[in-house]
Order: structure tokens, then sequence, then C-alpha cells
């Protein structure tokens, strides 16, 4: 059988893991595939010199790809929102089927992209946008067909997760642990995406999609990122017994959908506790299987390109199939999307951690343990830092059980209004995972 034609458009550190992949497992692939996988063009504008790309025809320009008959499948890695949505829909136009890493793209256009794939009995395959090379939109989309999922919640961005391990395990400051994820092509573009949590919301969107059978609703997900996170609470948590992780968390409730992006303390013996550096880890609750969890490299050049090149060898398989029985690109049939909403934060439930910074006086505790109590908020643990009183000062911690964050936010509203409390209340939000 004659080979698929394959075009890459961009030859960055995913475009180049990808075709370097393509190259080395031909064989391999192709035995899995059922035929031959080619990479007949590439368009990028500086050559990567991790690839000898040899007499594959080289183009600067990403829409020769789209617009050359040759090619059945374009592979988009430029990322972004614009252009690549503009090249993906050209795609799709020209009838080819597209494979993409590129997750803001999906988490804020793809309700449109699948519709006009749909329209085009194209597939529009995703699998490298969240967490690198964990095939866990494949297991979710497929392997847990068969459950309703209650919850999942995951390490999903691979920058993020290695900053705050190399701040927790060697000390080391926050902008060197950055520049140092930079120049190993973990983080974005802007690396804001990955410090704020933007880049963790776009994939936790795309995951509540899967997991819930709604459209994608990027604009409705809170995004807190680690910026403001402090050693000082990093050290509090370790002494309760729990690691400060940057988590997506996107939970079914009755009266709507959890969608949310924070730091969060979990307890230190969970096994996602425990994922450091680079390394993603999502769990997913679903009522027959109970708890899962998915670990592997959520960021890097071959990590990456393990799941877009699955996803080549996937389409591959399905080019024969008709368009009306493949995996619906969401998991769930495009007319059987639920309008379940998403809630707003100060709708979520969550236990939390609190710092308080208070006057060393007598009653102090009294004063923050009637304003909790009269929110029927519970306390959990407490703990006063006797020994660290500076200026007069004593930080209190305290973690609570689970509550409506609105009552949260009203208590620290009056825990703040207190002559004996300066300084903000930090509020870290606490999962048990359990
Ligand atoms: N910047 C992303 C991360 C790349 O660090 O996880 C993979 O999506």
């Amino acid at each position: 059988m004659k080979p698929v034609k394959v075009g890459i458009c961009g030859l960055g550190t995913v475009g180049g893991g990808t075709f370097n992949v393509l190259k080395r497992n031909a064989e391999e692939i192709a035995r899995r595939a059922g035929r031959g996988i080619e990479v007949a063009q590439i368009a990028t504008r500086h050559p990567n010199s991790k690839c000898d790309t040899g007499s594959t025809p080289i183009t600067a320009d990403i829409f020769d790809i789209v617009n050359n008959p040759e090619i059945d499948i374009v592979v988009e890695l430029i990322g972004g929102y614009t252009v690549a949505k503009e090249l993906v829909l050209k795609a799709i136009e020209n009838g080819k089927h597209v494979v993409t890493a590129n997750k803001a793209l999906i988490a804020v256009h793809g309700n449109e992209i699948f519709a006009k794939a749909r329209e085009k009995g194209v597939i529009v395959a995703f699998e490298a946008s969240v967490a690198g090379g964990i095939p866990v939109i494949k297991a979710i989309r497929e392997g847990l067909a068969g459950n309703r999922i209650n919850w999942l919640a995951g390490i999903i961005n691979g920058t993020g997760n290695f900053i705050l391990t190399e701040m927790r395990e060697k000390g080391r400051t926050f902008e060197d642990v950055l520049k140092e994820a930079q120049e190993l092509g973990y983080a974005e573009a802007d690396p804001t995406f990955d410090v704020e949590g933007i880049d963790a919301a776009h994939k936790l969107t795309i995951l509540a999609s899967i997991a819930f059978g709604i459209p994608l609703q990027f604009d409705k997900a809170y995004t807190e990122g680690i910026a403001r996170l402090t050693t000082a609470d990093v050290n509090y948590a370790e002494a309760l017994g729990y690691r400060i992780k940057h988590l997506g968390v996107a939970r079914r409730t009755e009266a709507g959908i959890e969608l949310r992006v924070h730091p969060t303390l979990i307890p230190a013996d969970r096994l996602i506790a425990n994922v450091n550096g680079v390394m993603n880890a999502v769990m997913v609750n679903g009522d027959a299987v109970g708890s899962t969890l998915y670990y592997g490299a959520g960021a890097g050049m071959e990590p990456t390109a393990s799941a877009v090149v699955a996803d080549v060898v996937d389409v591959t398989r399905a080019l024969t199939t008709d368009p009306n029985n493949r995996v619906p690109h969401l998991a769930f049939q495009p007319d059987s999307l639920s309008d379940h909403p998403i809630l707003p934060i100060t709708a979520c439930e969550s236990a939390y951690y609190l710092r308080i910074q208070a006057k060393d006086h007598p009653g102090v505790l009294a004063q923050v343990a009637t304003i909790l109590s009269e929110r029927g908020i519970n306390i959990e643990s407490i703990m006063q830092k006797e020994a660290e009183v500076q200026d007069g000062l004593v930080p209190v911690i305290l973690v609570t059980h689970r509550v409506v964050e609105q009552r949260i936010d009203d208590a620290i509203a009056a825990l703040e209004r207190l002559d004996d409390v300066v300084d903000k209340v930090v509020r870290i939000r606490v999962e048990q995972l359990n």
C-alpha cells in the first residue's frame, strides 16, 4: 500500500522530535499502522540542528503544506491561536486530517474546529496537547468509556512542577529555574502561561470536556499561578504533612462542574504528591474503575513527539473508516454534549490552608476560631509558631474541613478586619484526593 504522506508545520522542539521519531521508528510504526508513514514536506523558517532532514522538501511557508495535494495528514506544531487556527481551518477545508499539540488552540477554538472537521469528515487529533507523552486523552476517551467520571486532578504543567520541585529540593530561585526550563524547551513561548496557570487551564479545559461530555469552556476556568507561593508556606505545609503542587481539578457536582487550577496542598504520602521535575500525572476517578493514575513526561522533545506520532498512527488506521463511526473528537457524540454549567470559584468546595499573621496577644486564637465557627467552618488542624515570633507577630496556620469557597472568602474578610491580624491572610486550597 502507498505510504501515508505527512506534512509537519514547525520544526521546533516538538516538530523536531516528531520528525526524528517518525524516521527512527519508521519500520516499527509501519508494522503498527499497516502502511508506511512518510514525511513529505516540512514547513520551517529555521533548521533544527537536532534533525537530519536529508532530502525531505522544506518550505518557509506553512500554507504550502495545507495546499500540497500529496499530503494526507497535517501536523500543526507552530503553537499560538491565530495563524495556527487559520492553518488548521484551511487544512480541514482542503480535506486533510490534522494532528496538533496545540492546547491553547483546542481549548479556545476547539468547538469551532471540531464542528468544521465534522462537516468535512476529517479527524483532528490532539493527544499531545495534554500532559506531553502521557496518553491520557486516549485513556479517558476510550479506556474509561464505560465510566461516569466523578473527578480528575492533575499536575499538567511540566515547567511549573519543575520550578516547584527545584525550589523545594534545592532552594533555587524561581527565576533561575524558569530560565533553565526555557533552555530545555519545556516552557511556553510566553512563560507566564506556565507560571500563571494558563497553560494548565487550557489542558484542564480539554480533559474536563472529554471526561464529562461538555463543550470546551476555557473562559470559565478559574486560574491561579505559582508566582506568589512562598518558601514559608512550602515549609509549613510540609510540617502539616502536605506537599504543595500546582493542580488542575475538574469535579462533577449536582450544581455544576468545578474547573479550577491553583496551588494545592496534597497529603505528602499520595503518589501524585511525589511527582517531581518536569513529570506530569493525572488522577481520574470513575464510578466503575475507582481512582486511576497516569504518569510520565509532560513536556520535552521526544515525549511530546511520542503522543504526536501515536495520533498520526491512529489517523492512518482510520483513513478508510466511515467518519460517523469514528471515536468522537470530544469523546461524546457531538449532539449529546451536556449543558451542565461550570461553577464560579465561589461555589466550588475545597478544604483550605490559612496562614494568619497575628499579634502575639491572649485571645487571638479564640477570635479566629469564633469567626470560622460562625460561618460553619470546621478546623481540622491548627499550628501556632511561637518560636517564630518576630516584632510581636506570630504566624497562625490552620487547615479547615471542606467548605464552599464563598464562606472562606467571608471568613478571610472578617479575619483581615481584626485589629490583631496584620497583612493579608494567605489561603491555599487543600485536596485529599481520596
Ligand atoms: N509548557 C508546557 C509545560 C509544555 O511545561 O508543561 C507542554 O505542554
